[in-house]
C-alpha cells in the first residue's frame, strides 16, 4: 500500500472529523460519557482546526485512511507547545487501514515539519494509548513526566502523559 501524506483539503474535513471520533469513541478514549462528551465534537471539527493549525491527511488510492494535526506554538489549537516547539494533536487512522504504517508515516511527516521549521515537538497522550506510545518511542520520542498534566479540574485523577522529541 503506497501511504501519501498530504494537507487535509476542505472535503476531507468531514470524513477525517468521522474517522477521528470513531477512532476515539471504538477504542474507550472518551473518559467523560462517550458520545456524550464534548470532546467529540472537537474531535469532529476539522475545519475549526484547520483555520489555526496544519490538518494532515494520509490516503492510499484516493482514499482516506487518518489524519493528524500539526500545531505551532501560539496556536489556539496548542495545548503544551512553547517556543521552539510545535505539537501534534488528534492522531486517528481508521480501523480498517491499522497496522500498516499508516499512524507512523503521519507522525513522520509531522517530524518532517518540525525539522524543516526548526522546532522541537511535544504532545500528550492518554495512558491508556498504548499503540500510540509505542509508535512515538520508536520514532524517538520520550516521556516528559514533569509537563504531565490534568487537562479538567473537576476530574484530577485524569492525566495527560507528555512526551517530548528534540530535534
Ligand atoms: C495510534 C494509531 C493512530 C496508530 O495507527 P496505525 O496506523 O495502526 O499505526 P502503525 O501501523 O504505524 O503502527 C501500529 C502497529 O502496526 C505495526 N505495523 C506497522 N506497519 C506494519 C506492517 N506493514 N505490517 C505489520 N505490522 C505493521 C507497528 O509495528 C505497530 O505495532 P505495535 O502496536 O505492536 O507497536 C491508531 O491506533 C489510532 O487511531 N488509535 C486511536 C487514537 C489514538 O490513540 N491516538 C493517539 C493520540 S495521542
Amino acid at each position: 500500500m503506497d501511504i501519501l501524506i498530504r494537507p487535509a483539503e476542505p472535503t476531507d474535513y468531514a470524513p477525517l472529523g468521522d474517522i477521528t471520533a470513531d477512532a476515539y469513541l471504538n477504542d474507550g478514549l472518551l473518559a467523560f460519557g462517550g458520545e456524550k462528551d464534548w470532546y467529540l465534537a472537537e474531535l469532529k471539527d476539522v475545519a475549526k482546526r484547520a483555520e489555526t493549525a496544519e490538518v494532515l491527511v494520509a490516503t492510499a488510492d484516493d482514499h482516506l485512511l487518518g489524519g493528524v494535526t500539526f500545531v505551532p506554538s501560539g496556536s489556539p489549537m496548542a495545548e503544551l507547545a512553547r517556543p521552539g516547539e510545535a505539537e501534534i494533536r488528534m492522531l486517528a487512522v481508521s480501523h480498517a487501514a491499522r497496522g500498516r504504517g499508516v499512524g507512523q508515516a503521519l507522525v513522520q511527516a509531522c517530524v518532517e515539519r518540525a525539522t524543516a521549521a526548526g522546532k522541537s515537538l511535544v504532545l500528550c497522550t492518554q495512558p491508556t494509548m498504548r499503540t500510540a506510545h509505542r509508535l512515538y518511542e520508536r520514532l524517538g520520542f520520550t516521556r516528559a513526566p514533569e509537563r504531565d498534566w490534568h487537562p479538567v479540574p473537576e476530574a484530577p485523577d485524569f492525566t495527560l502523559l507528555t512526551y517530548e522529541l528534540t530535534l
